[in-house]
């Protein structure tokens, strides 16, 4: 569909009464509400079923923007944004003491980000020509709480249907997967989430590759946590060269099984689903949770997925992997 269609007015409209609006941004789809007003930002707790503590990202039509919403702000923050905005980076910085406990979950730091999408950057701007320009969408993904992160404007509807007035429908998301995180509030810059915008990108910007801390289990950033972005079925990673062996024992017991591979399926002993991803990381990323959510419907008993490479490279999906194995099945 062309961005023409997209109905910015009305969303503005909503976005400015305290309404939810679900929007494409090049990562994933968010779910948005003004950032300054508490009550907008607790309806995306409430339709999402996350709990309030967790903190929200705030996106931005821009750097002039940043110092409305931070403070302290270090020279290698403006760096990375000059670098990487828009696109998919979140930076988190010493917050401004007017931002709402509701964005921060009461943290004295706020996440920023300038999303690079046509639909997302002209909904920011819409905003701020009536909200004053420094105005901010906070937006989580547009998921329920702990599952996969939507890349459609029809897996939009899929999470949340009824919950959110408008989806805005910008097509699928290049990217796929939610922004690298940056902590910039404490010194020396901190990974917290693997993402597109890998290490060594980073490093070449900072001069020395960045310090990596997504421990599982953190509460500070929920996609950290240990079970996220998980499918309803439950999942286990299997190395290449046991997959056809692992095939054939689930057949043997009597399971469905799907598959999610970079290979061709095998000829004989066909399993009952088979998903075959690009086999380079940045393809990869754009499809897998338009994969996993599609073996979700498929009917199957267990989601086999081939292991990927131990290779840097591939070291942000195989993260979205390890949390989404952790969290399958338990729905
Ligand atoms: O690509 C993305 O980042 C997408 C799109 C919609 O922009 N958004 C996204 O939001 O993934 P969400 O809420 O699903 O994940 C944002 C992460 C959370 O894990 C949250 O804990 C972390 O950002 N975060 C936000 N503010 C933070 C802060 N002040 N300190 C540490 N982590 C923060
Ligand atoms: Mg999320």
């Amino acid at each position: 569909m062309s961005i023409t269609e997209v109905d910015f007015a009305r969303a503005v409209e909503l976005i400015r009464a305290g309404e939810l609006v679900a929007f494409p941004t090049e990562t994933v789809y968010g779910l948005g509400a003004d950032a300054a007003n508490p009550a907008a930002v607790a309806k995306i707790f409430a339709a999402k079923g996350r709990p309030a503590d967790h903190p929200l990202i705030v996106h931005i039509a821009g750097h002039d923007a940043v110092d409305h919403w931070a403070e302290q702000v270090p020279a290698v923050a403006w760096e990375l944004m000059e670098t990487f905005w828009p696109g998919p980076l979140t930076l988190i910085l010493k917050k401004q003491s007017w931002v709402p406990d509701a964005v921060t979950g009461g943290q004295d730091t706020v996440g920023l980000r300038v999303p690079g999408h046509p639909v997302a950057l002209e909904l920011l701007r819409a905003f701020a020509a009536v909200a004053g320009e420094h105005a901010g969408i906070a937006a989580p993904s547009a998921n329920r709480f702990g599952r996969i992160s939507p890349t459609t404007a029809e897996h939009v509807r899929e999470e949340l249907g009824e919950r959110v007035p408008l989806i805005l429908d910008g097509g699928p998301c290049k990217v796929g997967i939610e922004s690298t995180i940056v902590d910039c509030s404490r010194g020396e810059p901190v990974v917290l989430r693997p993402g597109h915008i890998a290490p060594a990108h980073l490093e070449a910007v900072i001069g020395r590759r960045p310090r990596i801390e997504t421990a599982d289990g953190a509460p500070r950033v929920s996609g950290s946590l240990a079970a996220h972005y998980a499918p309803q079925t439950p999942m286990r990673l299997v190395s290449s060269e046991r997959l056809l062996d692992f095939i054939n024992a689930q057949r043997h017991k009597g399971d469905r099984c799907g598959v999610i591979s970079t290979g061709q399926p095998p000829q004989a002993g066909m399993p009952h689903a088979w998903r075959m991803l690009p086999a380079d990381p940045v393809g990869y990323a754009h499809d897998l949770y338009a994969a996993l959510r599609d073996m979700d419907h498929a009917g199957v008993d267990l989601i086999a997925v081939e292991a990927l490479p131990d290779d840097p490279a591939w070291a942000a999906v195989a993260d979205r992997l390890r949390r989404a194995v952790a969290g399958a099945g338990q729905a």
